[in-house]
């Protein structure tokens, strides 16, 4: 393989991490996946056995693939099984300190010559890489939601990353199908930077007002030509995610024009963090949209 990369380690078997896992798996690397504890990583698992069998039934890929993916990815507690990966993932919640800890974790675990990369959305690599003993290997590599449909990886170099770091980052990337952009380590990166306040605005109008979230996301749908409204697509990201990276890019960059609303601050406070709890902007218990 041109990345030289056969072994990964994804910590965090969350939506983004078990994504991660099923695309680097159907593209023949075998994966540890890792969380807290073993259930959590196992469940992750059993969302990705979930959608491959679902993309059986259409007829998209072949029962042989399904297994042979499932075949290389085995869930695991925490960090065990990582001592002989080429590249670690941090996968886990958009939060600073916890990141840190990981990337300490990982770097206490991992081979020396892995590679250190973290799906951050929007903390600075070079920050976490120096949570590191080896910062030039450590680099951003943020996948897309949901990460087995959307083409792009957005690779982060921090200020130590090496070039071999960022050319073998660049070459698992491609290799696994996605299209690349590299980004320069500064808050929210290049996607988010568009992203949240296009988020934020949608949920400053409905606060405001303006209008229902229907008629602000078919606003979006309709007349922009976006794949979802951007209500919608923040209940898919999280909430919560949505909000950690808002306040990391106010913090960071100084401006107001990046601040949440408080309408979203609400939601999260009272756990309405989107699809994944039931319940955000809308509300899929009832499922009366789709
Ligand atoms: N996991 C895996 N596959 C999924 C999926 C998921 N969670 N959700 C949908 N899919 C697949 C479906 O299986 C289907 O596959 P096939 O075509 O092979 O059958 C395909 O995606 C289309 O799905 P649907 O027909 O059900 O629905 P759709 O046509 O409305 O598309 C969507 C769904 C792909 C999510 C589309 O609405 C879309 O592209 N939305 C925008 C998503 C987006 O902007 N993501 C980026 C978020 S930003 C980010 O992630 C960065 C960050 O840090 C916050």
């Amino acid at each position: 393989m041109s990345d030289e990369i056969h072994k990964v380690g994804v910590l965090g078997a969350g939506q983004m991490g078990a994504g991660i896992a099923q695309v680097l798996a159907q593209h023949g690397r075998q994966v540890v996946l890792g969380d807290v504890s073993l259930d959590a990583a196992q469940v992750g698992k059993a969302g990705i056995s979930k959608r491959l069998d679902k993309a059986v039934a259409k007829g998209k890929i072949d029962g042989s693939v399904r297994d042979a993916a499932l075949s290389l990815i085995t869930p695991t507690a925490a960090v065990s099984g990582f001592e002989t990966v080429d590249l670690a993932i941090e996968a886990a919640s958009e939060d600073i300190e916890l990141k840190k800890k990981l990337m300490r974790q990982l770097d206490e675990v991992c081979p020396p010559r892995a590679i250190l990369a973290t799906n951050t959305s929007s903390i600075s690599i070079t920050l976490l890489g120096a949570a590191t003993m080896r910062p030039a290997q450590v680099i951003g590599m943020h996948f897309m939601n949901p990460v087995p449909v959307m083409k792009l990886v957005e690779i982060i170099r921090g200020l130590p990353t090496d070039d071999s770091t960022h050319a073998r980052t660049v070459a698992l990337a491609e290799a696994v199908g996605k299209t690349v952009i590299t980004s320069a380590d500064s808050p929210g990166f290049i996607v988010n930077r568009i992203l949240i306040p296009l988020i934020n605005e949608a949920a400053f109008a409905l606060q405001e007002g303006l209008g229902t979230a229907e008629d602000i996301d078919t606003g979006a749908k309709l007349g922009l030509n976006h794949p979802m409204g951007p209500l919608e697509l923040a209940d898919l990201i999280g909430l919560d995610t949505c909000l950690a990276i808002a306040d990391v890019l106010h913090q960071q960059l100084g401006d107001d024009k990046y601040r949440a609303p408080n309408v979203m601050r609400m939601h999260v406070a009272a756990g309405w963090l989107g699809r994944k709890t039931q319940r955000g902007f809308y509300n899929y218990a009832e499922e009366t949209r789709r």
